[in-house]
């Protein structure tokens, strides 16, 4: 299982999956059925089972899935699951706690479960009883549509998958030099004109907001929040090229396919620019019912950084003005934040500075969670500007010492960024994100006593049958025995 749960106890025996296994739902609500049609629908493939899901009394041999009863201790996302010879019973306070079992649920029978195609079976789930839920609410993945622009099935099966390792949070990195990829209805210039390209000079694309829309219901159907993020002031030269008039000297610079940073900037000190900002900002908001608008604020080298500091607390102020929360870089933590604003580790201290402005933080450190970053030198994808990045790395460490400064309560959750200078396919994708994703999931959700890699290294050679089962490119590292 990973992430490994807070509690395992096992026992004798095992329930047996038959052609006569049924799924019962108790209270028959709609989310509740929509989750045991979820489960028949991942176990159909390879049993070959119809698992009809009903909602009668209770009988002999069946998948329960349950709110009735349930601890409310265990939270937003906390379950228990309890396997024995005549039943299997998943309950949990809230839905999303039932989501998260049945993630369990599914790892808990062998991997063969995951084909897409009829196996052979028996489908054995092992006698016990898990009693688990997180240690951080945010555990979270980012994806680089800017770069190079991915599109909504793509998403859709990264989101997949996210689900399968109880990770709960996407952030879409929606805007940078190379590309503009949500369509903005009072500013369509930007995804017209920059989202033409991408990194190379390729053909680009954009999201409609129908598109994002149903990206993000997609997610929240399997207990994901998407966190839009527009990078400003820097990291915009896309909107420079579509938006003349936010240029100083009204001239649009040409599209940008390279891959530097840090060599444009909004125009500070322009009313102008908070105008259309507000326009940006108020139509990202209502496509996000999550509280969260991250707002970039990263490698600013073109902005002057009193200019700077302004312009992330007029930001904040329109984001407020959204009813959102804003999330920023940890560049933004030299601005004055509200302590609702959220900040965003990634290589130097200033999280420490966020922490004493009273804000929490996300942990995304290049040299642990980078997923862009290369396994090795040998590696065809990724850079290594923070080095090299392997499973143990990803795994081996512990959010809550590791930044001096900000302690475990500090911590919202951690957040593994993959950008996509180097990668243009979903195969390019899964393959930099798993297993790293893996690693980072169970320190994200399993106690901090219960992440020890020499265990990791074995549960994941298991894993690796099920993401191979699931059809997922992963990185075979050679430091899993596989
Ligand atoms: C970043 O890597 N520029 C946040």
């Amino acid at each position: 299982m990973i992430p490994y749960p807070a509690s395992v106890h096992e026992a004798e025996g095992a329930f047996v999956l038959t052609a006569d296994t049924q799924i019962r739902v108790e209270p028959p609500t709609a989310p509740l059925l929509a989750l045991g049609h979820d489960l028949a629908a991942h176990l159909r493939p390879a049993t070959g089972f119809e698992l009809p899901v009903v909602t009668g009394a209770p009988a002999a041999g069946q998948l329960r899935l349950t709110t009735v009863g349930a601890d409310p201790a265990l939270g937003a996302e906390g379950y228990q699951l309890m396997i024995q010879p005549d039943a299997v019973t998943l309950t949990a306070p809230q839905p999303a706690g039932l989501h998260w079992g049945l993630q369990t649920l599914r790892q808990r029978l062998p991997a063969a479960s995951a084909w897409p195609t009829v196996q052979p079976g028996p489908w054995l789930l092992p006698c016990g009883s898990v009693r688990d839920l997180p240690r951080f609410a945010w555990r979270g993945f980012m994806l680089d549509v800017a770069r190079h622009f991915f599109d909504v099935p793509t998403i859709k099966r990264i989101i997949d998958l996210l689900a399968l390792h109880k990770l709960n949070r996407l952030h879409l990195h929606l805007t940078d030099d190379q590309g503009w990829r949500l369509h903005i209805a009072r500013w369509p210039a930007l995804t017209a004109i920059g989202g033409a390209t991408a990194v190379g000079g390729g053909p680009g694309g954009y999201y409609t907001q129908a598109d994002y829309a149903d990206i993000v219901a997609y997610a929240q159907r399997q207990g994901i929040m998407v966190i839009p993020e527009i990078d400003m002031p820097g990291h915009t030269n896309a909107a420079l090229a579509a938006v003349a008039a936010l240029n100083a000297d009204g001239a649009a610079p040409p599209l940008y396919t390279g891959t530097d940073v840090g060599f444009s900037s909004l125009n500070c000190d322009d009313e102008w620019t908070y105008r259309w900002l507000a326009d940006v900002i108020g139509e990202v908001a209502s496509l996000t019912p999550g509280p969260y608008i991250h707002i970039g604020g990263d490698e600013t080298a073109a902005t002057p950084p009193a200019a700077y500091r302004r312009f992330i607390e007029r930001v904040q102020t329109l984001v407020q003005a959204c009813g959102k929360q804003m999330i920023g870089w940890e560049e933004i933590a030299h601005a004055r934040l509200l302590p609702s604003t959220v900040v965003q580790h990634w290589h130097s201290d200033d999280a420490r500075r966020a922490v004493q402005q009273g804000s929490q933080v996300i942990l995304s450190p290049a040299s642990r969670t980078y997923l862009d970053m290369q396994y090795t030198p040998a590696a065809p994808l990724g850079l290594h500007w923070a080095g090299y990045v392997e499973i143990k790395d990803t795994y081996e460490w512990d959010p809550a010492t590791y930044l001096a400064g900000v302690a475990e309560d500090d911590i919202l959750g951690i957040e593994a960024p993959l950008w996509s200078e180097t990668l243009t396919t979903l195969a390019d994708i899964e393959w930099m994100a798993f297993p790293r994703l893996a690693a980072l999931a169970e320190i994200a959700w399993s106690p901090a006593n219960r992440c020890r890699w020499d265990d990791f290294r074995i549960r994941l050679a298991a894993h690796g049958a099920r993401l191979q089962a699931l059809g997922v490119n992963f990185y075979r590292s050679p430091q899993v025995p596989w």
